[in-house]
């Protein structure tokens, strides 16, 4: 069952059924301001932080689901009949009322046809304003005279989203609003400029400030009071719940259209006359739209494909970038399911994120690996969670004391402790400093001086050295790095027992950093950490292997997890896929590995974590052992893996295993099985429910994932095999046999190189010859900016 297609040529997703099973979800703002929202105009709009920062109000999780959104109604008044542009929140029956919703990248277009009016709600954001636009189209497709109504609709949220959802007696005394000239304005009285407006390019013929005016007791979002009746009744008030609503009426003569332009944006009425005047000519919104679509033309033709695999070509070349980039801008915290119950910087999926994309985002890239720098120890551990202002060196104080503005913690209580750590969390980062360098050129950048979090500065090549040292020390009684707190699985919670998982990151980052020391000219550090590798290389080897795979870990009592005497958590993917992918595995053991994960954790849908899951719970493994089978960490195909495997199939040469496991997690290929997959088919979710629970198949968690970068990575450095390197570009693909041919267009450090592959002799790895404009060369040199060349290269 399908809910919608692909349209690659806009570069949307289109959502033909809008009563889709679950949300379907995308994000709009390219820089602080951002909105989430739904494929019915649910959802709410934010600016830095979901958390501290919330302009509207959404119900999470709520009957009925996604309530309230960004709502244009419309009214005939002839008979007093209503409904919305968004199929939510009136719900018109959809066999009377035609809806549909296209997503594209940073804005979300919602279409309606009902008796004879077409109408479009577009919404995005202001590249160059901290406003949200939405663009209304309105045009009579019927044979007679119609006058209407349009309102909009949005509930304005307290800024600091605890407060407003649970501390009322202090909420709804502290905001107010006021209305002049078309302009709406919200007031956060507490906070030193929290305002907000909602104007339009017209003049309104009604507005309402208050919620609870427009909408009306005992009614709700789908049938409001001032809907109902054809007129708003003027609200506003110092205090109570707020909303965005102007009325406007409207004769259209048949195939007449009329455009509305409303704005919701930051700041006060002052900034509201400026937005107001700036956008008065619609001239000015298709300016804004122009630059969104170049923003994101900009990014794309950084690296597009053409593949026999046509999931693989509309998600890499739009939809995996796009989600990629959604996580290094917004970060983790700000979905339909992440609420704005936590905020700031993950460690771990903050450096990963980084990793994955310094092509098309190199300035944020650098601003979040800066960010988690400083937000190391000196003892070479990252804090696991922390709020990138913390650190900043200038940081803006409110001048005044204010309940709802929460002051910046002191250091000491930041800057949590050894037993708080994550052991994965820094490593990530040293590839990610290492990928940012080979992607820019940037050499400087390793001896740019950044400070500790508990104190001192020092060269962010120090910085890598102290997180390597740290794995180094961190070590168990079998030499192999201790879990902490937990590694990349979060549920994994083995304190002094060990992670394997670790340990091959270990190495993975050393053997990123040796290159990078030597590249610098730091002979005597490449010598030492290339030791360092060597001897974890060997403990690993030596304790690790289980005679057909590698263990999960060891326990702090010396108990091995993920042996074949375990009945239940016997296989897992984390420690099997990265054996192969971080160069520790022989090749006849990394074999064994993969064929471990094909026969014990392969499902249609994807890649399980662990096999059997538990059942039992066993607190010196740690927290999986109390979670469901099958859902999240313990049995699910949580996403994030996946793409690990991919890489490990493609060190070992093995195309097809490649192709298969990613075709199989693969969401557009899952356009189809809505009735199991229900969540959107355009982007990675969390995780998608195990073969051991009853909902095998459905996809949980849209958008904020870590798969998200590493699937765009895995796809395009491991399968494509286009990896930059300090002084050159790398071809060296691993596909499936029956792949003639694919190309790549790849900019890199301002040159074009456009990337034929062929196969003629149907292998699935080794590079025959590279021909740059005609002639051979042995690898791919960095040229001069500007240029574009063709590189072909055959496989043999
Ligand atoms: C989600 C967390 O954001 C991520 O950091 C973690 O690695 C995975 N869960 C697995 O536990």
């Amino acid at each position: 069952m399908r809910y919608g297609y692909f349209d690659n040529e806009h570069r949307e997703y289109v959502i033909d059924r809008v009563d889709t099973p679950v949300s379907w979800t995308n994000y709009i703002g390219t820089k602080d301001m951002c909105g989430v929202v739904n494929q019915t105009a649910g959802g709410y709009l934010f600016s830095g932080s979901s958390e501290y920062h919330r302009i509207t109000r959404f119900r999470p999780n709520g009957v009925p689901m996604d309530f309230p959104g960004h709502y244009v109604y419309l009214r005939d008044e002839a008979d007093g009949d209503f409904w919305s542009v968004s199929w939510q929140p009136v719900s018109k029956p959809l066999d009377q009322a035609k809806y549909v919703c296209r997503h594209g990248l940073s804005y979300s277009k919602y279409l309606c046809d009902y008796r004879g009016i077409h109408a479009e709600q577009t919404l995005f954001v202001a590249e160059d304003d901290p406003v949200e636009i939405w663009d209304v189209v309105i045009r009579n497709d019927s044979n007679r005279v119609r006058n209407l109504s349009a309102f909009s609709y949005c509930e304005f949220s307290f800024h600091q989203i605890d407060m407003d959802n649970r501390n009322f007696q202090m909420s709804l005394y502290a905001a107010g609003s006021r209305y002049a000239d078309g302009i709406i304005e919200h007031d956060l009285y507490y906070e030193e400029d929290g305002y907000q407006f909602f104007t339009s390019n017209f003049e309104p013929d009604g507005y309402d400030c208050l919620r609870d005016a427009f909408i009306g007791a005992y009614h709700t979002e789908r049938n409001p009071v001032a809907v109902e009746r054809g007129v708003c009744s003027g609200s506003a008030e110092l205090g109570g719940n707020h909303c965005g609503s102007l009325q406007k009426r409207i004769t259209l003569q048949p195939g007449e259209s009329v455009r509305l332009i409303f704005l919701l944006g930051e700041g006060g009425v002052e900034s509201g006359k400026v937005m107001r005047q700036r956008y008065a000519n619609a001239a000015a919104v298709d300016e804004q739209f122009e630059k969104l679509r170049l923003f994101w033309d900009k990014k794309l033709e950084k690296l597009q494909i053409q593949t026999p695999n046509d999931g693989m070509n509309a998600l890499i070349n739009i939809w995996t970038l796009y989600q990629s980039e959604i996580n290094v801008i917004f970060s983790r915290f700000s979905s339909f399911i992440e609420v704005g119950g936590r905020t700031g910087l993950g460690y771990r999926d903050t450096a990963q994120d980084a990793m994955c994309v310094p092509h098309s985002n190199p300035d944020k890239c650098r601003q979040r690996i800066v960010e988690l720098l400083r937000a190391e120890t000196r003892a070479g551990y990252g804090l696991h969670l922390f709020e990138p202002r913390w650190f900043e060196p200038e940081q803006k104080q409110q001048s005044f004391r204010s309940p709802t503005v929460i002051p910046t913690p002191d250091r000491a209580s930041i800057v949590h402790g050894i037993k708080d750590a994550c052991s994965d969390d820094a490593l990530w980062l040293v590839v990610s400093v290492a990928q940012y360098i080979k992607e820019t050129g940037d050499f400087a950048f390793a001896d740019e001086r950044i400070t500790y979090a508990d104190g001192g500065e020092e060269s962010v090549y120090d910085h890598l050295r102290r997180i390597l040292n740290f794995s180094a020390e961190q070590v168990g009684q079998n030499g192999i790095c201790k879990g902490l707190r937990a590694d990349w699985n979060d549920c994994l919670n083995l304190g002094g027992g060990e992670s394997t998982m670790v340990s091959f990151l270990h190495y993975w980052a050393l053997d990123h950093f040796v290159p990078l020391a030597e590249k610098l000219g730091r002979s005597e550090d490449a010598t030492y950490y290339r030791a360092m590798a060597e001897h974890v290389k060997d403990v690993c080897e030596r304790v690790l292997w289980d005679g057909s795979w590698y263990i999960r870990g060891i326990t702090a009592d010396n108990r091995k997890i993920g042996t074949h005497t375990d009945a239940e958590g016997k296989v897992h993917l984390e420690s099997n896929a990265w054996a192969v992918l971080s160069g520790v595995a022989s090749k006849e053991r990394g074999e064994q590995a993969l064929r471990a994960i094909q026969e014990y954790l392969y499902t249609p849908y994807g890649i399980i974590l662990n096999a059997p899951p538990y059942t039992k719970p066993d607190d010196g493994i740690g927290f999986v052992t109390r979670v469901y089978p099958g859902l999240k960490e313990n049995g699910a195909i949580f996403s994030h893996p996946n793409p690990w495997a991919w890489g490990a199939a493609c060190a070992l040469g093995d195309g097809k295993a490649a192709m298969t496991f990613y075709d199989a997690l693969c969401p557009y290929h899952q356009n189809d099985k809505i009735e199991v997959r229900q969540s959107e088919p355009y982007v990675y979710c969390q995780f998608v429910v195990g073969k051991a629970h009853t909902a095998f198949g459905r996809a949980r968690h849209p958008f904020m994932t870590g798969s998200a970068g590493w699937s765009y990575y895995a796809a395009t450095e491991y399968i494509l095999g286009i990896k930059p390197d300090y002084d050159c570009l790398s071809v060296d693909p691993c596909i499936p046999a029956d792949w003639k041919e694919f190309s790549v267009t790849r900019v890199w450090r301002g040159v074009t190189y456009d990337i034929h592959v062929t196969n003629p002799n149907g292998v699935t790895c080794g590079v025959k010859r590279i021909l740059l404009n005609g002639a051979p060369v042995a690898q791919i040199p960095q040229l001069s900016a500007g240029a574009r060349c063709r590189v072909e290269v055959e496989l043999g």
